[in-house]
């Protein structure tokens, strides 16, 4: 049932032509295969080449750093469902390099967010990173005051970490990154429907 529904908006999503400043490709291309009837819906900022190339969200660098952080939490990518704040890979450089999404390129993705985010309607969201965050939690949220600590947001409860990407830039996130996803796992059996 969401299957078709999520693969219908998929292809909706495909047709999109934002006019946003910038150079961007690939709306629409990723589509993730884990289970979007699992209540736990994790939330990413945008897809990159590798994901664009494979279909996938989170199949490049940053995914293999998520692999093993989701080990740490007792997970597996078959738990959740994978989805994006924004729908398409902005680009610089002639689609060389990948760039952070703008605001208007956040702001025009955000009815396809609310579209996905209905078909899934999950009981958790975890977001990853500053974007996810603030998109979904309010702009004057930052990741740095809200990581591992777990709010509410429109009755749904929103788990915040730090982006995956993150750590490779800043490998002292690694441990802060290692002990939000075990606070994850515990949080997420705590609050498990019995
Ligand atoms: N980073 C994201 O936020 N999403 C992806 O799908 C890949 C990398």
């Amino acid at each position: 049932m969401k299957e078709k529904a999520l693969e219908a908006l998929y292809a909706q999503i495909k047709g999109c032509r934002c006019q946003c400043p910038g150079e961007r490709e690939g709306a629409g291309a990723t589509r993730d295969y884990g289970n979007p009837d699992a209540g736990v819906v994790m939330l990413g900022e945008a897809p990159g080449k590798e994901e664009i190339k494979q279909g996938i969200p989170f199949a490049g660098q940053a995914g293999f750093k998520l692999n093993e952080y989701l080990q740490l939490a007792g997970l597996q990518r078959s738990d959740l469902y994978i989805i994006n704040t924004v729908k398409c890979r902005p680009t610089k450089n002639n689609g060389r390099s990948n760039r952070k999404p703008n605001r208007c390129e956040i702001s025009s993705c955000a009815r396809w967010l609310e579209e996905e985010l209905k078909i899934l309607s999950p009981r958790v969201i975890i977001t990853l990173g500053d974007i996810a965050l603030k998109q979904f939690a309010g702009n004057s949220m930052r990741i740095s005051d809200y990581h591992g600590r777990p709010l509410v947001r429109q009755q749904t409860l929103v788990f915040p970490l730090y982006h995956p990407a993150a750590v490779i830039y800043r490998r002292a996130l690694d441990k802060v990154m290692a002990e939000d996803f075990v606070k994850l796992g515990r949080w997420l059996a705590q609050i498990k429907p019995s």
